[in-house]
């Protein structure tokens, strides 16, 4: 059901005319909270479900998401190997691969949280660029077109990375546009809240550009030609793919 899903790497990037440049790239962190190391193979981790975990260890097992152990522990390893990213994309997925009924808006809200903290205590002064995957949301992959709750909290708990014009846009429909920081060269990053066109999204399943991101990427896009801005997009499902895990 769910590999331990801990991708980080360092991504190098260079661009014509100007220097290289260093980030970050955290996805897919997938905390289990609930981890432990237990002797009976079915109290081990509630993301393994109904499968065995046999001699769990105390840095996780492969059966099971992430312990926050590992997480804390690899982050403070990122700062060891490279200490001062021109910043840090953050593509989510921060919760474990258990039914709905296991989570609710509070938990996903917490674990977000937990997570935004770690990142923010091991690089405080580092922009994030950060952005939702399908299951940070309650109920997974259900996110709405426009305000509500959890794109209102989160913006809050991201504002110390998010330039000002980003907090509303971010409260709509939790995408936004900001100026590249680094080395790179002259560059725009859009994050896109890709879950919007998830397959398995019934809040937007009718719309034809929900939350009006595609109305809206088309104007950043047209700045960014005029202004000759090189654009990048992250964000956590490839677009129109439908694929997410
Ligand atoms: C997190 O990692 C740091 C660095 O290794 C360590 O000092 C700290 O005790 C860890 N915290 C937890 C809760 O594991
Ligand atoms: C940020 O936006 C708020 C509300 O839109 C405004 O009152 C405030 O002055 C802005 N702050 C900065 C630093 O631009
Ligand atoms: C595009 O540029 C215009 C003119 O500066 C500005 O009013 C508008 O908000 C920009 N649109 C976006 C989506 O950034």
């Amino acid at each position: 059901m769910s590999l331990l899903k801990l991708l980080i790497f360092l991504a190098q990037c260079g661009v014509a005319k100007a220097g290289p440049g260093k980030f970050w790239h955290i996805s897919d962190l997938h905390l289990d909270p609930d981890y432990k190391v237990s002797a009976d193979p079915l109290q081990v981790c509630p993301s393994a479900g109904s499968q065995l975990v046999s001699n769990a260890g105390p840095w996780g097992d492969y059966l099971c998401d992430s312990p926050w152990v590992l997480i804390n522990s690899s982050v403070y390893a990122m700062k060891e190997i490279e200490p001062e990213p021109d910043f840090i994309l953050w593509t989510g997925d921060d919760t474990p691969h258990v039914p709905n009924e296991k989570l609710g808006e509070a938990a996903v809200l917490k674990i977000v949280e937990r997570l935004t903290k770690l990142i923010r205590e091991v690089f405080p002064g580092t922009k994030v660029y950060a952005a939702l995957g399908n299951h940070d949301f309650h109920p997974k992959n259900q996110f709405p077109a426009g305000s509500n709750n959890i794109y209102n909290q989160v913006a809050e708990l991201w504002r110390p990375w998010l330039n000002n014009e980003s907090i509303a846009p971010f409260k709509e429909g939790a995408f936004y546009s900001e100026k590249l920081l680094g080395q790179s060269g002259a560059g725009r990053i859009v994050v896109l809240n890709t879950n919007l066109y998830y397959s398995s999204n019934e809040q937007t399943a009718s719309m034809v550009d929900p939350g009006q991101q595609f109305q809206w990427l088309e104007d950043v896009l047209t700045n960014a030609s005029q202004a000759g801005e090189m654009v990048r997009s992250p964000a956590s499902s490839p677009s129109l793919s439908g694929v997410a895990s």
